[in-house]
């Protein structure tokens, strides 16, 4: 199989990080960069061509496909140009700024002919792949609670990500990833209702808080929240929080951090009629809440995965020629942005949102 020949708009940031990944992989084979600031390409690799524009990278006949790592608010066009230059196109999350722009992009796309998937490469966390091995293994019986959260204590948010206009805020910025994860997990359930809270809590214009309800047909109510402004005062230790709870009837498990710690907890005596003495603990006396009997809870080690980001462009190497389907489809990627629109409905008028 030929080398995929890619180039990416945009190097900032992701476009960094696409160029360390790119540059490593066998089967790609990384061309260039273009960037509207051109201060940006100061410190591309050796080797790899600085465009002096985007319509330079979109004319150039050794460019199979366009990565674009551009603001949020840039995908739409930036796509668009793609397709009618003949190229298949990689866009960056969130894959558009509304339902409007992307199924536009989705239009041209067709009409061109050429192959459109996102990067939505959080679906490989470890993480969460954890935690959907758990659910789709039903180690913990039936699932009836998720939550998945990210806690940030610096408080600031940066650059473009403040301004409305350029797609800011942390629902267009981590809420497309946390909604997909559980999406992803859950492919086969719909969503019944949505109620959700959005803040900015010190941003002028965006969002910098959000607490999601999702209820599923499937009994299970997932939660997503976020916050980038929940102090803590040593952040030295520790600079944010990243959360997975998972309740079902036969077990509860945590996973705790990018580099994940995780544990499933059950009851040796589940549902066995315990003798409901009275424990006095520092909230007064109790039955329920109690501690266990000695040797009544027990933890398990949670299931090892193996999985990485640089499997997304594994898979789209396969994927591109034909052999697997791309991981990210974009009758998914629709359904994130529709539950975003609910997501901005119900913080809008506080009621729930009944959906699918
Ligand atoms: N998948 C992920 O985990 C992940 C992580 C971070 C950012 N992102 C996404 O990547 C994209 C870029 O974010 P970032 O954090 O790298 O931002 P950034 O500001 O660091 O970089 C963006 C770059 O794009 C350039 N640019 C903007 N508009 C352009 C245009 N029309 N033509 C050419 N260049 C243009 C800017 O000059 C800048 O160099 C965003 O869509 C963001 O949501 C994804």
């Amino acid at each position: 199989m030929e080398d995929i020949r890619i180039a990416v708009i945009g190097h900032g940031f992701m476009g960094h990080e696409h160029e360390t990944m790119l540059s490593q992989m066998e089967g790609i084979r990384l061309i260039g960069f273009s960037d509207r600031d051109p201060k940006q390409l100061d410190d591309v690799k050796e080797g790899l061509k600085r465009y002096e524009s985007n319509e330079a990278l979109l004319a150039d006949p050794e460019v199979d496909v366009v990565l674009i790592a551009a603001n949020n608010n840039q995908h739409h066009d930036l796509v668009i140009q793609a397709a009618r230059a003949g190229k298949d196109i990689i866009c960056e999350k969130p894959a558009a700024m509304s339902l409007e722009e992307l199924d536009d992009m989705v239009r041209v796309t067709n009409e061109c002919g050429v192959k459109f998937t996102v990067h939505h490469q959080r679906r490989l966390d470890q993480d969460f792949r954890i935690m959907k091995e758990i659910f789709d293994q039903k180690a913990l019986g039936d699932v009836y609670m998720m939550k998945n959260s990210l806690y940030g204590f610096n408080g600031n948010m940066h650059d473009w990500h403040v301004y409305i206009s350029e797609g800011g805020g942390m629902l267009y910025d981590w809420g497309v990833h946390l909604i997909d994860q559980i999406l992803f997990m859950m492919p086969e359930a719909k969503i019944t209702s949505i109620y959700a809270d959005v803040r900015n809590v010190i941003n002028f214009e965006v969002d910098d808080y959000f607490k999601i309800l999702l209820r599923f047909d499937n009994q299970v109510m997932a939660e997503v929240e976020l916050g980038t402004y929940l102090l803590a005062d040593k952040p030295q230790d520790k600079w944010f929080e990243r959360h997975w709870i998972m309740g079902g009837n036969k077990g509860t498990a945590y996973v705790d951090g990018f580099e994940p710690e995780g544990r499933i907890v059950r009851t040796t005596e589940l549902l066995t009629n315990v003798s409901g003495s009275r424990t006095m603990t520092a909230a007064g006396p109790t039955r329920s809440f109690g501690p266990p009997a000695p040797g009544k809870i027990v933890t398990e080690d949670v299931p090892k995965v193996n999985t990485c980001h640089r499997d997304y462009f594994e898979n789209y190497k396969k994927a591109y020629y034909g052999e697997e389907d791309f991981l990210v489809k974009i009758p998914e990627t629709r359904r994130v942005l529709t539950v975003m629109d609910a997501v901005r409905e119900s913080a809008k008028t506080g009621k729930s949102v009944d959906f699918e």
